[in-house]
Order: C-alpha cells, then structure tokens, then sequence
C-alpha cells in the first residue's frame, strides 16, 4: 500500500483508505458489529491506516466500534471523524464543538482526535469563519490535531483553500463527479490541503453491478435519499438519477475494457481517482471483508492510460455533467 502526505499534516496516511459510513447505518440492515470489525481488520491487514468516519453515523455507533478495535490492533491507525451536524440542525459554536469533540473522543478510545472535519455545515455559517476559529481554539486544548472540513460545493471547497487553516478538504470525486479536476485539485495542492475523495463508487454504480430494477431496502438511503428526499442528492449516486446512471456505468466499462484486464470496475474506477495526484486519499465505504480488500489493492494497480482518462473526461463533458444534480 503506497502512502501520501495528508495536506499540512506531516501524517502520511494509505492513498486507499475506509469510509466508516456503512458501519453506522443507512445502508440497509444494520451491519452486525462482528462484520463491521472484520472489515477494519481486512483494512488494516492490507495496509489501510486511514479511517473517515462521523459522530452522525448510526449516532455514534460507528465511532464506537472504530473505538473498540482500535484496542485489537498495535499500527498506527489514523481516524478522521466529522462534527457539526445534527439530525436536524447544525452548530459552530463553541461550546457544541468542544463537547462533540470530548464524546467523540470518548467514543473512539483517545485522548485526542487526529482529524476533525466540519460535517457540510451550512455554506453561511462555513463562511462566517466561527466553526474554523472555535477548531483552532479546541485544536489549542490538545483535543483536536488536525482540523478540515467536508463540503457539497466547488466554492465552498474554494473557500476553504483560501480563508481557513483547514489541512484537508473532504469532496464527492468520482468519474461521475469531474469538474473537481478542472476547479480544485490544483488551488488546494498549491495551499498544502489534502484532498479526501468520498463517494467514489458512487455509492455502488461505478461497479457496474446494478440493473435499472435493481431493488434497495427500505432503509437504505439509495432508495429513501435517491432524488435527495432527506440530504443532498449529491451524497446518493453522485447525484446522477438511478436508472441514468447504470447505462452510464455501462459506457464507462465500455471505455476501459481493455485496461488493466484482471480488474473490476469498481477497482478502475478507484484507480481512475488515485492517478490524480493531488489526492491523498479515497475512502471507499464497503459492506463486508471482500469488498475492502478489493478496494485496498487499487494502491498496487498500474495506472489507466491517458487516452482513457481523456476519454472518460469526454464522456463526463458530453453525458455525465448534465445527469449531476444537488449542490455541486
Ligand atoms: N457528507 C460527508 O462527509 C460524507 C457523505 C458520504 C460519504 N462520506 C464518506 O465517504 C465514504 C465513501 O462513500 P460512500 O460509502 O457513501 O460511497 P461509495 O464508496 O461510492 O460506495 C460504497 C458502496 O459501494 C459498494 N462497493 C464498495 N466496494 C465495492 C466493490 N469492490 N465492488 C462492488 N461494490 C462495491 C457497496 O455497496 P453494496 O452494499 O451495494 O455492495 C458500498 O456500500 C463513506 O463511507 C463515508 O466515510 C462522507
């Protein structure tokens, strides 16, 4: 497993890392905790030590069971965590983000939290500059390391680069979801912030697994947020309508056929964000041992050609861009 330096950190971290969403809930039936801590150590064993989780996720659940292996394990793991949004409201305050910052603590079995990252805030309050401010103060006290945030928007992410102290900026980066190529990727190199691509299987369609009548669980949120009803519709599929984004899953197969034969897309299509390189890490999220490994390997994969990245851009430009919906 290759390694990158996480922004301003100093901390090199796996370029493949574990999105902990999964753990927590909204994925169907609740992962039982016995598969959640085999796939952190499939995780760990394959030379993963970078986690992303959320104080939100299963309201705690997923911190807590991140917390108890940790105990199992001797490597030097790094968790990045996530505060600031409530079930139906969201704080920069002070005293809110101290205390989310002791339970979290608590949760994960530390004395301080290598990575805190504002949970999409809203743009005014991110913009107002307090949750950043209130971050240093708490970062002062020795309960935070390091501080970033996660964002729905380019500007937002834009704004970060240049008003804040953040060390890593969390965005939606995936085949699906380019423009980030064209806007960020460089603005946040030059500024030392580390960039942490989330959703990049677009929740599962970049594996091309699906078909149009393909049926998720009720409580899973690509069925109950699939046209955004609850969140952002970016955090579900990309953004990109269902039944739209399997034929387009489908043409993305098309063009990289002939790379990389004994791959799957799910593993090209992670690769495709790790040949840029001014992302440090991607955080697929999987649902058991398998998956985790699968996704870990991309680190040793040769890289796609350049003809198929330009490709694939094309495709983005003339297909995908207009699919996108939510806040981008
Ligand atoms: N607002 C935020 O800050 C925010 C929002 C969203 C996500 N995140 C973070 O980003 C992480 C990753 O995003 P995500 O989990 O939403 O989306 P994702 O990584 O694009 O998709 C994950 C899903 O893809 C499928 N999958 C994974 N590996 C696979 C493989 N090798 N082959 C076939 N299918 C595979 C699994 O679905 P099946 O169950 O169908 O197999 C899995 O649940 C999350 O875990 C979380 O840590 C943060």
């Amino acid at each position: 497993m290759k390694s990158r330096l996480l922004g301003n950190t100093g901390v090199e971290v796996s370029e493949v890392g574990f999105g902990a969403w999964q753990i927590g809930a909204d994925w169907g039936t609740e992962m039982p905790k016995e598969l959640a801590i085999s796939s952190l150590h499939a995780a760990v064993d394959a030379g993963i030590n970078f986690i992303d989780t959320a104080d939100v996720y299963g309201a705690g659940r997923s911190e807590t069971i991140i917390g108890e292996f940790l105990k199992e394990r001797d490597e030097a793991i790094h968790v990045a965590t996530k505060m600031g949004r409530g079930s139906a409201e969201w704080t920069d305050g002070y005293d809110d983000i101290a205390k989310a910052a002791e339970d979290s603590c608590k949760r994960l079995g530390v004395d301080a939290l290598d990575l805190v990252q504002l949970h999409c805030i809203p743009e005014e309050m991110l913009k107002a500059g307090k949750a950043f401010e209130n971050l240093e103060k708490i970062k002062d006290l020795g309960l935070i390391k390091h501080y970033g945030a996660s964002v729905e928007t380019i500007d937002e992410a834009l704004f970060c680069v240049r008003n804040s102290s953040a060390s890593t900026l969390q965005v939606i980066f995936n085949i699906f979801r380019q423009r980030v190529i064209s806007d960020l990727l460089q603005a946040a190199s030059r500024n030392r912030v580390g960039i942490i691509a989330r959703v990049p299987l677009a929740s599962g369609l970049l594996s091309g697994k699906f078909t149009k009548d393909h049926n998720f669980a009720e409580n899973d949120h690509r069925r109950f947020n699939c046209d955004g009803q609850l969140f952002n519709v970016g955090e579900t599929f990309a953004g990109v309508p269902f039944e739209a984004g399997v034929d387009l899953a489908s043409e993305v197969n098309s063009i990289l056929e002939d790379q990389l034969p004994d791959a799957s897309l799910a593993q090209k299509s992670l690769r495709w964000i790790l040949d840029h390189e001014e992302v440090t890490t991607v955080i697929p999220g999987a649902k058991d041992p398998e998956q985790t490994r699968e996704n870990a390997t991309v680190s040793a994969l040769d890289s796609l050609s350049t003809e198929s990245h330009s490709r694939l851009n094309q495709l983005y430009k003339e297909k995908i861009d207009k699919q996108v919906r939510g806040r981008y």
